[in-house]
């Protein structure tokens, strides 16, 4: 059974260019408000780190009001602080974490610091009002966690108890989707820019690299961007812009169902779950729908809202971990780099 703190708690995510503050009262989200960077980071063609530690200083307090606000509450109503303290970028992540230490130590309320791959992993978890709930006896189950930074498969034994199968050995999922959607003129809009670029496009017109399919449980990626920048540079004049990105989206989304089918059906897994940002892509639902119903497993992805980053998946881990007496000194640290625990 999992079990959820019973006060309100307040949640925040800043590990690289969102800054999301979100209250919780248990698995049910009052609010969930998230501040892009993406138009700051934009003409630079990445997160460019110091100015994202920057303009999280300037967020951060805004954003926390406002999710004060959504939920209809103050902060003396709020009993415990989660925050995203690792992995990803150490200025974007102290920022939060320093917030979070300032008021718990001010409120008198217990701080836990939370990975933030366990937050996609949990996410499913949230309730923020979607016409079906991520039952609680759905454990263990597979999950297929995709974003910009990581591409995994982990076996979720139950929360706060992980088996990681595979990951990628290079780019992650995301990260194949950002760089393409660059090559192709398509600026810092990353995979959401690919798939809106693919409507009404060929997906079987450019032949493109699938990698690692005889690793099962292992993903790569960067073959990928290299093929489109040669097909780019050796078609630039003929060049079909909606079926490259229809044929990129295909070689991601592909690769990614069919590791993770493959993955259910030697786990005998009896649910598939898909998070991160990349969970986001339609194409990639659907082959994972269409799938699933073939394998008779369920499947469950979070509303697109709790796919990319967001404070409230950072809520629903804090809530369960603070419920279970957990808790972090003012000491705590932020990390680069961290495994799942
Ligand atoms: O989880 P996330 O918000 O941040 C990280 O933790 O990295 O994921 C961001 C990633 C980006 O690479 C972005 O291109 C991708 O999610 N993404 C999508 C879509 N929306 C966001 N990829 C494919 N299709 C989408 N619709
Ligand atoms: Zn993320």
């Amino acid at each position: 059974m999992v079990n959820f703190f019973s006060e309100p708690i307040l949640a925040l995510e800043t590990s690289c260019d969102e800054t999301s503050a979100a209250v919780l009262f248990g698995r049910k989200v009052l609010s969930n408000v998230v501040s892009s960077q993406a138009t700051l980071h934009e003409k630079w063609g990445g997160v460019v780190p110091e100015m994202a530690a920057r303009a999280h200083v300037e967020a951060i307090l805004p954003v926390i009001q406002e999710a004060l606000l959504n939920a209809n509450m103050n902060l003396a109503e709020i009993k415990g602080i989660a925050v995203a303290n690792r992995p990803g970028l150490v200025g974007s992540l102290s920022i939060g974490v320093c917030a979070a230490k300032a008021l718990a130590m001010s409120l008198d309320t217990p701080l836990i610091g939370v990975h933030h791959l366990e937050g996609h992993i949990l996410s499913v978890l949230a309730d923020v009002g979607q016409s079906t709930l991520f039952s609680l006896d759905r454990f263990p189950h597979l999950c297929l966690m995709v974003s910009g930074g990581h591409t995994e498969l982990v076996e979720v034994i139950c929360p706060c108890q992980y088996k990681l199968l595979g990951q990628t050995l290079d780019d992650a999922a995301g990260e194949a989707f950002d760089k393409s959607a660059r090559l192709m003129g398509l600026g810092s809009g990353g995979g959401k820019a690919i798939q809106e670029a693919s409507f009404g496009g060929d997906p079987n017109r450019y032949s493109l690299p699938r990698g690692l399919l005889r690793d099962p449980y292992n993903f790569s990626f960067s073959g990928l961007k290299t093929a489109v920048l040669r097909l780019i540079e050796q078609q630039v004049e003929t060049i079909v812009l909606k079926d490259l990105a229809a044929s990129i989206q295909e070689a991601v989304a592909e690769v990614l169902a069919q590791k993770a089918l493959y993955a259910a059906k030697e786990q005998k897994s009896k649910m598939l779950t898909l998070v991160g940002g990349v969970a986001a892509n339609k194409r990639l639902r659907e082959l994972l729908t269409l799938g699933c119903h073939q394998l008779g497993i369920e499947f469950y992805t979070p509303p697109f809202e709790l796919c990319t980053d967001n404070a409230a998946m950072i809520g629903v881990v804090g809530s369960i971990r603070l419920a279970r007496g957990e808790k972090d000194g003012h000491g705590m640290d932020t990390l680069a780099n961290a495994p799942l625990p």
